[in-house]
C-alpha cells in the first residue's frame, strides 16, 4: 500500500492511489491483490503493527474509501485480500496500553504473555528468541514506576504477541474476520500464522547465545508451528465458509519443509500458502526441481492448490538475488550477506524465472514492481531506513526497505508519478529509473512489463491450462522441461550452453531472443504439438 501510489501528495501510498492504478492491474491480468496492513498503525514494522483492526489508517485513507476500492476493484473483476497480523497488536493497541497500566495479574494483562523475570525478575522468563534479532522479551515499568514484568514479542518490542488460548483474543478476532467479510473482502492473508500458538508453559528453546531466528531448520520448538495453531485456523475457515462467495485464506508460514507446511492447508484450514521454499531456492536447476517436485507431493495428499512466489516485500527482490554469485535467499533478507550484483544477469534470469513460475501448475503471487523487473535498492542511506531489523541488529543488517521503494509510474526523474512532483516518497527512488517506469515499458513490446502481460493473458487464454497436470520431460543437464498436459510446455535453460529445441513445437513466449538454439537463463513456452 505506502509503495505502490500516492494520490495526496504526501509521499505515502495510499487506496486513492490504488484506485487509481486498477487499469493498470487489470490490464496487467491479474485475478487478486493483497494490500499489506492498513490500519491505524505507528509504523514500527510496515503497519505490521496494528492500533486497530477495524479501521483505515488516515494515511491511507478511509473505510469509505476502502468500500470504493472494493466496488471498483469487483466491478474490473479483480478481488481483494486484506492483510490480518493476529499473533500480535502495536503496543498502541488499547488491549495493550489497558495492560500495561492494569499491572501484574490483572485480567487485562492475561490477553498478552506477560510474565516474571527470572534471576530475581532481571533476565527474561525464557530464552525465546525475536524475528529481528535478540531475545523475544521486554521488561517493562510498572505504573508505580518500578521495574516489572517481561512481556513476549516474537518480532519488534513495538509487537505484543497475543495469547490466543485466551478466549477473549478468539472471540474478538472473530468479530474483526466478519468485519472485513462483511464489507465484502474476498480473502485473507494470515501474517505470521506458525507464530500464534506457544507450548504451554512456555519453556525454553534451547536457544544459544546469538541464535538466529531460522524457523525453516527448527524441530518442536515451542513459540513456532506449534500444533495448537491449527484450531485456530480451522475456527477461521468456518467464518469464512460461512459467507457467499469463495472467500480465502493465505497463511504465511515458515515452517520446515513442506510437510509441515501442508498441515496449514488441509480441507478444514487454510485454502493456500505462501511458498516460502520456492520464493528462496537458488538459481539452480535441481534445487528448483526438488522444490517443485517436494511442493507438489506434499499438497497432493491434502487436496491444496501449489503457490509460487518469487519475491515479496520482505525478501532481496530477485533481479538482485539472481545476478550474485549466491542466487539463494534466506526469509526476512537477513541472514545471507549482500554481495555484488550483475543486475544484467539478474534479470535476464528474472525474466526466464517468470516464465518458469507462470508456467507452474497453481497460484502465482507478482509482487509490485516486479513485472517492471525492479531491482533492490542496496543503497539507500542509512538515515532513510525504517525496517526495525536495522535498529534491532545494531546497524548491521539494513533489512527489508529496498524491496519496498515506492513504484516509478512516469517521467524521468523521482517521484517518477509515484506522489506529486517535488514530493519526496517516503523512501526515497533511485535516479536512475527513468527506463523503468510503467510509461516506458508500455511502448516497448521487449519490456519485462510486456512479458508479464503477455504471459498472464496466455495464462488465462490458453485452452485446457488451469488443471493440466505437470509432466517432466528430459531437457539435458541443467535444463528445466516440462509439459502442462497438452496445453503448454515450458523449456528453461539455467546451463551455461545454448540448448537445442527443435522439436518441441513453436515458441508461444520467450523471455529473451531465441536465436535457434536456447540461449543460457533464458526460457520459453511452447505450444505442444497436436495441443
Ligand atoms: C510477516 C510480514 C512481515 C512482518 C512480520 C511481523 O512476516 O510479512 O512484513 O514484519 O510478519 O508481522
Amino acid at each position: 500500500m505506502r509503495s505502490f501510489a500516492d494520490s495526496d501528495g504526501d509521499g505515502v501510498g495510499d487506496i486513492g492511489g490504488l484506485r487509481s492504478r486498477l487499469p493498470y492491474l487489470a490490464d496487467l491480468g491479474v485475478d487478486a491483490v493483497w494490500i499489506t496492513p492498513w490500519y491505524p498503525s505507528p509504523m514500527a514494522d510496515g503497519g505490521y503493527d496494528v492500533a486497530d483492526y477495524c479501521e483505515i489508517d488516515p494515511r491511507f485513507g478511509t473505510l469509505a474509501d476502502a468500500d470504493v476500492l472494493l466496488a471498483e476493484a469487483h466491478a474490473l473483476g479483480i478481488r481483494v485480500i486484506t492483510d490480518l497480523v493476529a499473533n500480535h497488536t502495536s503496543e498502541q493497541h488499547p488491549w495493550f496500553v489497558a495492560a500495561l497500566a492494569a499491572g501484574p495479574g490483572s485480567p487485562e494483562r492475561a490477553r498478552y504473555f506477560f510474565r516474571d523475570g527470572r534471576a530475581g525478575g532481571d533476565e527474561p522468563p525464557n530464552d525465546w528468541i525475536s524475528a529481528f534479532g535478540g531475545r523475544a522479551w521486554t521488561r517493562v515499568r510498572e505504573p508505580d514506576g518500578s521495574p516489572g514484568q517481561w512481556y513476549l514479542h516474537q518480532f519488534a518490542p513495538q509487537q505484543p504477541d497475543l495469547d490466543w488460548d485466551h478466549p477473549g483474543v478468539r472471540e474478538d478476532f472473530d468479530a474483526i474476520l466478519r468485519f472485513w467479510f462483511d464489507r465484502g473482502i474476498d480473502g485473507i492473508r494470515v501474517d505470521a500464522a506458525p507464530a500464534m500458538a506457544k507450548a504451554p508453559g512456555l519453556p525454553d528453546a534451547g536457544h544459544g547465545p546469538g541464535a538466529a531466528f531460522e524457523s525453516r531448520t527448527w524441530v518442536g520448538n515451542p513459540h513456532w508451528d506449534v500444533d495448537g495453531v491449527h484450531d485456530i485456523l480451522r475456527r477461521w475457515r468456518r467464518i469464512g465458509d460461512s459467507y457467499p462467495g469463495d472467500r480465502v485464506f493465505v497463511t504465511e508460514a515458515v515452517v520446515n519443509g513442506p510437510e509441515r507446511l501442508s498441515r496449514y492447508v488441509r480441507p478444514d484450514e487454510m485454502h493456500t500458502t505462501f511458498n516460502f521454499d520456492y520464493l528462496t531456492a537458488p538459481w539452480d536447476a535441481g534445487a528448483l526441481r526438488r522444490v517443485i517436485d517436494g511442493t507438489l507431493a506434499a499438497l497432493a495428499p491434502v487436496g491444496a492448490p501449489a503457490t509460487w512466489v518469487l519475491s515479496s516485500h520482505d525478501e532481496t527482490r530477485h533481479v538482485t538475488r539472481f545476478g550474485r554469485a549466491s542466487t539463494g535467499a534466506a526469509f526476512g533478507g537477513a541472514a545471507l550477506p549482500a554481495s555484488t550484483t550483475d543486475p544484467v544477469l539478474g534479470l535476464r534470469r528474472a525474466r526466464a524465472a517468470a516464465l518458469l513460475t507462470l508456467a507452474l501448475p497453481g497460484g502465482a503471487y507478482v509482487y509490485q514492481g516486479e513485472e517492471l523487473g525492479l531491482p533492490e535498492v542496496e543503497d539507500l542511506p542509512e538515515d532513510a531506513l525504517q525496517d526495525p531489523t536495522w535498529e534491532r541488529s545494531g546497524h548491521t543488517v539494513r533489512g527489508r526497505d529496498g524491496c519496498r521503494v515506492p513504484l516509478p509510474w512516469d517521467g524521468d526523474r523521482p517521484p517518477f508519478g509515484f506522489t506529486d512532483a517535488g514530493v519526496a516518497p517516503w523512501l526515497p527512488q533511485p535516479a536512475g529509473w527513468a527506463a523503468s517506469t510503467v510509461a516506458a515499458q508500455l511502448g516497448d513490446p521487449g519490456s519485462t512489463l510486456a512479458l508479464y502481460r503477455t504471459a498472464l493473458s496466455l495464462r488465462r487464454s490458453l485452452p485446457r491450462l488451469a488443471d493440466a497436470p505437470l509432466t517432466w520431460l528430459d531437457g539435458g543437464p541443467d535444463v528445466l522441461a516440462f509439459d502442462r498436459g497438452t496445453a503448454l510446455r515450458c523449456v528453461v535453460n539455467l546451463s551455461a550452453e545454448p540448448v537445442d529445441v527443435t522439436g518441441h513445437g513453436s515458441v508461444l513466449l520467450a523471455s529473451g531472443p531465441v536465436p535457434g538454439r536456447l540461449p543460457p537463463d533464458t526460457a520459453a513456452w511452447f505450444r505442444v504439438d497436436g495441443g
